[in-house]
């Protein structure tokens, strides 16, 4: 059913979409008539994601393989994306990776490892999506933050520490590109069904462990953060910026 027609025809991003939380925002995007482009690292896991859907919509869907972290790639690919000449409407920077890891096991790689992708990746994508979108005046970037920023969990302070940087980043770019009628907001999940949280909660007991910390009940699905996504990716919600979304079923309340 189409519930965002204005993102119908226009170009959708989202990176680190070739599964989890990104392919539920690039599916739901292709429902709604977008054309839409994947860039992951790694897009084996593309068939396996978008199997469910329909082919005339899987159709909208093209998947590049691009680092978010290395800024020649993600400037290269926006060059590519420019030659479509698709108007760009929303660019969701979701690529992300988590780590494990206490205070005595951190060390310099871990922690660049992870701030390039969570942090600069980001901002690289934001640099380019704000390229795209300024000439047309209106478009929406949207950064996939988490809870963690917020609420720290044991084992992830480097994770929590990158995720809380792109919220300052998000409010910061939110003011640079106002002008330009672009916005810019984070969308933070609590424990979402993916692959990266059957990682960090491999066995049944831990699993409910953390489940029960949410008090709707359940985790999040991935469903949860497209609907927002696409809402905020919406000229309906063009006067929204600078925001955080917590989608949390109440876990930090
Ligand atoms: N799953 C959760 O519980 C949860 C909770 C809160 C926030 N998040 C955030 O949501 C986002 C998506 O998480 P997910 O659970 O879907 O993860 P996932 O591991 O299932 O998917 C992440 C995708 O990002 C891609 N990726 C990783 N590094 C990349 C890079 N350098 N360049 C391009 N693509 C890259 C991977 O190949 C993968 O397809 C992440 O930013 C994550 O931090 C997830």
């Amino acid at each position: 059913m189409i519930l965002y027609p204005e993102l119908s025809e226009t170009l959708v991003v989202v990176t680190g979409g070739g599964r989890g939380i990104g392919a539920g925002i690039a599916a739901l995007a292709a429902t709604n008539g977008a054309e839409v482009r994947v860039l992951d690292l790694d897009c084996d896991f593309a068939d396996e994601s978008y199997a469910s859907l329909p082919l005339s919509e899987r159709c909208r869907i093209e998947f590049i393989r691009c680092d978010v972290s290395n800024r020649a790639d993600v400037d290269h690919t926006a060059e590519r994306l420019a030659r479509e000449g698709t108007r760009l409407s929303l660019w969701v920077n979701n690529a992300g990776i988590v780590q494990t890891a206490g205070l005595s096991e951190i060390d310099v790689e871990m922690f660049h490892q992870i701030l390039d992708v969570n942090l600069l990746g980001a901002i690289f994508g934001s640099r380019a999506a704000a390229a795209l979108m300024r000439p047309h005046r209106a478009g929406s970037i949207i950064n996939i933050s988490s809870m963690t920023a917020q609420r720290p969990l044991p084992g992830r302070l480097l994770y929590g520490s990158s995720k809380a940087a792109l919220g300052h980043a998000t409010r910061s770019i939110a003011k640079e590109l106002a002008p330009d009628h672009i916005t810019v907001n984070a969308i933070a999940p609590v424990s979402t069904e993916t692959a990266l949280l059957n990682a960090a909660y491999p066995d049944e007991g831990s699993r409910r462990r953390r489940m029960d910390a949410i008090p709707l009940g359940r985790f999040c699905q991935p469903r949860d953060i497209a609907n927002m996504a696409l809402y905020i990716g919406c000229p309906r919600a063009s006067f929204i910026t600078g925001q955080l979304i917590m989608i949390d079923g109440g876990a930090s309340l």
